[in-house]
């Protein structure tokens, strides 16, 4: 099943001499349970793909469909609503709210979302995360992989149709990233997470299914792994 549309996007910025074009005509598609990591020099639209895939910017050409529906075809609010419960993101610098506990930031998006929480998916997340004794810990009193676990069980906590990482071990060590790796390939396998990984690491990279290459904006390189 097709989760994943993107359709001749470009993305623009600034106009006349200083315009850069982080993204030209570029087009894929991916189907759900599927592994991808992207990657590319620094400045090559990473992020940027990354970012509209999330429905966080707005393409200024082509389209993206999450689930068969279009993205930016929807209203500011149907986009907020698309944002929280459809994609997780996570990013090099974790983004945790430093006042509010493991359990609390993990849960914010329901609760910013108006919904229960059910309890028996928390505790299985958290056991998977390995912070089911580190609940009531502030973020500043957890090490950057915990931190950065913290950020994949808020991202993971609506069961997102699309996990978004972008540079997720860019601020760990070899061992804190590779135990991050693990984790995102074990929610790949056993609950079938639809995985994007943005990243420079050939070493991450080629632990996911697929390697989408880009340059300058433009895809030079889509493959299998293995
Ligand atoms: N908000 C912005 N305003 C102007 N230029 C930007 C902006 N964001 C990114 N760019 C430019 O777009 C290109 C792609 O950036 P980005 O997607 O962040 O690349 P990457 O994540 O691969 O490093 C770069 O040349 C960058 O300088
Ligand atoms: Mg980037």
């Amino acid at each position: 099943m097709e989760i994943l549309r993107v359709e001749h996007v470009s993305r623009i910025y600034g106009k006349g001499e200083t315009e850069v074009r982080a993204l030209d005509d570029v087009s894929f598609t991916v189907e759900k349970g599927e592994m991808t990591a992207v990657v590319g020099r620094s400045g090559s639209g990473k992020s940027t793909l990354l970012h509209l895939i999330g429905g966080v910017d707005r393409p200024d050409g082509g389209k993206i469909f999450v689930e068969g529906q279009e993205v930016y075809h929807r209203s500011q609010k149907e986009m907020a609503i698309f944002r929280r419960r459809k994609v997780g993101l996570i990013y090099q610098f974790y983004n945790l709210i430093p006042v509010l506990n493991v359990v609390e930031n993990i849960t914010l998006p329901l609760r910013l979302d108006g919904q229960k929480i059910n309890q028996d998916y928390l505790e299985r997340l958290l056991d998977i995360l390995g912070l089911s004794d580190r609940k009531k810990h502030l973020p500043k009193q957890l090490s950057g992989g915990q931190q950065q676990r913290v950020s994949i069980g808020r991202a993971l906590i609506h069961a997102p149709a699309l996990l978004l990482a972008d540079e997720p071990t860019g601020n760990l060590d070899k061992k804190n990233s590779q135990e991050i790796m693990e984790l995102l390939k074990y929610t790949n396998r056993e609950w079938k997470q639809t995985t994007l990984i943005v990243t420079h690491d050939e070493s991450i990279a080629l632990q996911a299914d697929r390697i989408i290459r880009l340059e300058d904006g433009h895809i030079v390189s889509d493959e299998k792994n293995r």
